[in-house]
């Protein structure tokens, strides 16, 4: 039996101007899985610690993710898999795309690599489809590929691995409410006008622009969001609050994590992601509500081996 013990990392979606298209990789929070290969074929949850998810192949993300990728083998395998997550459900890093991407890449891995990386992608968001009822990418793709990505376009799939600044620094928070992708899609207005696509896709060009010429104020400028963040803050308790403290105290830009909850600040720097990190604290302990906040490096690897 071939097994292996892997990272599956949290990502950011959205990162303010680029709602399902852009997302990046953290490094210091993410869910562990163990995947074995064995004769007996189909797919089995054997094991989900950390977390109150179906354990049901057909109904848990994982298991979804990792059938789609066995319907395009050509030869007949079973797959067991143990999940246990770090990344709680809801909270806007990425918790449902940490296990269908880190399930596809390590059967792939232990298959000894037939589909590439970008492939895999395809196959990891049908457990995104599953999770919320769209196969959004922004998760899954930085969770595979590492680093920043551009979702180009959907159909046909298309995504752009970015250049990541080695400066970046990301400050997370969560308050610790569940806030489901599926409602938080279901606020958003289905039209935008000119006027606020002119701004938003300016702004998607300078953020991609900013990563490759490591320019961090034209980063900051960027990250910016005339469409969603309306829309969505106000499932956030004390959002701008928290926002405008990020950005006195040095944030190059703050905004919603994917479907929130969760708040990223993208710092210059791990001095200023701390400092960022103790002013957002400072608000939330007023609330009286529960919250983890995490500083992280972008993580341009993506998923990796641990045992
Ligand atoms: N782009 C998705 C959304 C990300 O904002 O709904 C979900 O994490």
């Amino acid at each position: 039996m071939k097994r292996i013990k892997i990272f599956a990392p949290a990502t950011v979606a959205n990162l303010s101007c680029g709602f399902d298209v852009l997302g990046c990789c953290l490094d210091t929070v993410g869910d562990e899985m163990i995947i074995s290969i064995t004769s007996e074929p189909g797919v089995r949850i054997t094991k989900l610690e950390g977390a109150d998810l179906p354990l049901e192949t057909k109904k848990n993300v994982a298991g979804v993710a990792v059938e789609a990728l066995l319907d395009n083998y050509s030869e007949k395998v079973g797959v067991d898999i143990e999940i246990f997550k770090k990344i709680k459900a809801g909270s806007g890093i990425g918790s449902s795309a940490a296990s269908s991407a880190g399930a596809v890449w390590a059967v792939n891995h232990l298959l000894d690599n037939p589909f590439t990386n970008h492939k895999l992608i395809e196959f990891a968001m049908e457990g995104e489809k599953l999770a919320s009822g769209n196969a959004h990418a922004d998760n899954v793709a930085p969770a595979l590929l590492g680093g920043f990505t551009l979702v180009r376009s959907y159909k046909p799939l298309d995504v752009i691995k970015l250049h990541t600044p080695q400066d970046l620094v990301m400050t997370v928070i969560h308050p610790q409410i569940e806030v489901k992708t599926s409602d938080s899609r279901s606020v958003i207005k289905q039209k935008v006008t000119l006027k606020q696509a002119i701004h938003q896709w300016g702004n998607v060009g300078g953020l991609i622009s900013g990563l490759f010429t490591e320019d961090y104020d034209l980063i900051g400028r960027s990250l910016e969001d005339v469409i969603i963040e309306p829309m969505r803050s106000i499932l956030i308790p004390e959002f701008q609050n928290v926002k405008n403290a990020a950005i006195a105290r040095g944030a190059l830009g703050c905004g919603i994590s994917g479907s929130g909850p969760s708040i990223f600040s993208l710092c210059k720097g791990m001095e200023a992601a701390n400092n960022v990190a103790n002013a957002i604290e400072e608000v939330y302990a007023k609330t009286g509500l529960e919250f983890d906040i995490h500083v992280s490096k972008i993580n341009s690897e993506g998923i990796k081996i641990i045992e």
